[in-house]
């Protein structure tokens, strides 16, 4: 059975394993297990005892038009389905239900870049979200039609969301940063004929152009766009025609202001929304959530991972243009009725104090982010949270990638004042919601390790026959049974998501994760890494191939292999033909193509020209050889490289840069 990732590649240790049993264990505090959402230690036990019953819990958070007949519909695996039979609407979970007892609370507190404020309460939602769902619906959008939002952290953006979901209409969320070329694929690739956009936004202090973005996007597709909306981000500052088919934000849901829109019932099987995210192979992929189970078990995992509730001011750091802003900046906290805090800016800008100035001045009381945020925090030194206020937090909660020991210590003390709760949540894409971490008002948590999985989450770590793997051996982070988050397939088809993720096992079907883990004795995971050619850098997702064809494509290029090193970098090892000079000047060319084609955020923060890349006989290049190397790791025995040569010239290329 293949467990392993397309190519078989394996894992490192980490280097920050603490190693099996021996390391801190550190309970949660009475005070914070007194009034937390769940504290009742038997609910592991009772998740598995009724095991898929138990999610009725979760279900049970939402308002149903129509009850569900069944929890979970496991008829032709891996082809799951939850809650089948139900029909409820998102946008009326997150808006609608709240306006009796809260509607005056505010929903949405924005921070813009430039220093701007707007507050939503939860009517001043339910009326934009109403006149935007009215809007589109005279712009033809009906529902399943899959409209594409590609707009940076402004409150528009969960509106729009909401205004699609209202009328049944998935939506499709870009990335704004993305880059024209990645906005065209995934229009085409979701058969989307409908955008909302923004004229452009700022970036630091110049106003960049994301309209003239999308226009180049338009001019690529295959497809057409039936209308555009454009929200005026900028006001005078840009200045952007529209066409014929193009329509201001404000004018249209001007126009429909004080309308309502029946929410649609939607079955609990229909899709919510799609989202592209990097597979193991060059196209990105459109992962399909579905709408009930996705829904309650992001719901669930934030009354009772992230601990929130309707008094709560919560802040989740973390882009909506990917999940975790969707299930945690949005569906997670609007569906509990919470306070969320939208950021629009960068942590430095205008200075390192932003976001502690944030979390005083709002009294945040939950607070979200990666560790790539966290390291850049120590790096600016303890001084910055240390002169603000704090005391409002009472949990913290990373998610993205690993977070070592040292880190994880840094942000409870310096921001969690020595006490808060800091949740490590491992999950995907494809999960959408969280299925690792701690409960924070039961589970003792171990800096540096995920920790079980959630109770009713059948996740293990497996060898490559599927067994599990004996604690601290390195294995496969496998889920053995369906949970209601996951996703409901592949905008690509049944065949893509089979071959994807689903193993089929003697003992059922098993969904990879394409992560490496080990288990320690109490059954807490460590994550390793990815297995496949998936990189996590700066919080996001690169496929090396989607970004080394782009690198290749560049005049001169020959070969070019992708790696991660371990301070969040891209790292480029490029060949180039004979007559071309390897130097500065390439160096910016290829950046510019891969920021070009793939987005600023994919640019190579190193690019380091070799000879020849290192390979296999069978002529595989061995990126995890080149990831050590840009780590500065110690690496194996070579010599059964087709070429081991070269290894000693990339090392001493790559110190000299
Ligand atoms: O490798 C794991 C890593 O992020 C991957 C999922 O990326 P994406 O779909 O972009 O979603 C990111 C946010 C949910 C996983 O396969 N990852 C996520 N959380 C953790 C993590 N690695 C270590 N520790 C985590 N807590």
């Amino acid at each position: 059975m293949d467990n392993a990732g397309s190519d078989g590649r394996r894992f490192d240790e980490p280097s920050h394993a603490d190693g099996v049993g021996g390391e801190a264990v550190i309970e949660p505090l009475a005070a914070f297990r007194e009034r937390a959402v769940t504290s009742d230690r038997g609910v592991y036990e009772r998740f598995e005892a009724d095991w898929p019953e138990c999610w009725e819990a979760a279900a049970d958070l939402l308002d149903w038009e129509r009850p569900y007949e069944t929890i979970l519909n496991d008829d032709d695996p891996p082809f799951y389905e939850w809650f089948a039979g139900g029909e409820l609407n998102a946008a009326a979970n997150c808006v609608d239900r709240h306006l009796d007892d809260r509607r005056n609370q505010l929903a949405i507190r924005w921070f813009g870049k430039r220093g701007e404020r707007r507050s939503y309460t939860y009517l001043d939602l339910y009326r934009e979200v109403n006149a935007l769902a009215a809007g589109l619906r005279e712009l033809g959008v009906e529902e399943d039609d899959v409209v594409t939002l590609y707009m940076p952290m402004i409150p528009e953006l969960p509106v729009a969301m909401l205004a699609c979901a209202r009328i049944g209409a998935p939506h499709n969320v870009v990335f704004a940063g993305l880059s024209a070329e990645a906005l065209s694929t995934r229009l085409d690739a979701a058969d989307s004929e409908y955008l909302i956009t923004c004229d452009g936004y700022y970036r630091r202090e110049d106003a960049f152009n994301q309209k003239s973005k999308a226009d180049n996007a338009r001019l690529r597709m295959d497809g057409d766009l039936d209308a555009t909306v454009v929200v005026d981000r900028l006001g005078d500052a840009l200045d952007v025609p529209l066409g014929e088919d193009e329509h201001e934000y404000e004018s249209l849901v001007d126009a429909h202001d004080g309308e309502t829109v029946e929410p649609v019932a939607r079955d609990a099987t229909d899709l919510l929304f799609v989202m592209y995210t990097s597979g193991t192979t060059g196209r990105p992929k459109g992962v399909e959530h579905a709408t009930g189970g996705y829904l309650a078990h992001v719901s669930w995992t934030t009354r009772n991972v992230l601990d929130v509730r309707p008094n709560d001011t919560y802040w989740c750091a973390a882009d909506i243009g990917w999940i975790t802003g969707h299930s945690y900046g949005v569906y997670g906290p609007l569906s509990v009725g919470t306070t969320t805090v939208l950021y629009e800016g960068s942590p430095d800008y205008p200075d390192r104090d932003r976001v502690w100035d944030l979390i005083e001045r709002n009294a945040v009381s939950v607070f979200y982010t990666s560790p790539t945020a966290i390291r850049s925090f120590m790096k600016w030194g303890a001084e910055y949270p240390e002169r603000h206020d704090l005391s409002s937090i009472r949990l913290l909660g990373t998610v993205g990638e690993s977070i070592t020991p040292k880190a994880w210590r840094w942000y409870r003390e310096h921001v969690g004042g020595g006490e808060a709760p800091v949740v490590d949540t491992w999950w995907q894409t494809e999960t959408g919601a969280i299925a690792l971490a701690t409960l924070p008002g039961v589970t003792p948590m171990k800096p540096g390790k995920v920790g079980p999985p959630l109770p009713g989450i059948d996740a293990r770590v497996v060898d490559e026959d599927g067994e599990r793997a004996d604690p601290g051996t390195p294995g496969y982070l496998t889920i053995a049974s369906p949970w209601p988050g996951m996703l409901r397939g592949l905008r690509e088809g049944d065949e893509r998501y089979l071959r994807e993720y689903w193993v089929d096992a003697e003992d059922g079907w098993r969904y990879r994760t394409g992560d490496g883990a080990a288990v320690d004795e109490d059954g807490y995971v460590t994550i390793l890494g990815r297995v496949d050619d998936v990189i996590n850098v700066r919080a996001r997702r690169f496929n090396t191939a989607e970004l080394e064809a782009s690198i290749v494509g560049t005049d001169g290029v020959t070969e070019a292999a992708v790696v991660g090193d371990d301070g969040g970098r891209i790292v480029a090892y490029v060949t180039t033909r004979g007559d071309v000079d390897p130097g500065a000047d390439l160096r910016t060319t290829i950046a510019d193509r891969v920021a070009q084609s793939v987005g600023d955020l994919a640019r190579p923060d190193r690019i380091v020209f070799t000879p020849e890349l290192p390979k296999t006989r069978s002529g595989k290049i061995m990126r995890r050889l080149l990831g050590d190397i840009a780590r500065g790791e110690e690496f194996g025995d070579v010599s059964a490289l087709r070429n081991p040569e070269v290894v000693g010239e990339i090392e001493s290329a790559v110190r000299k840069e």
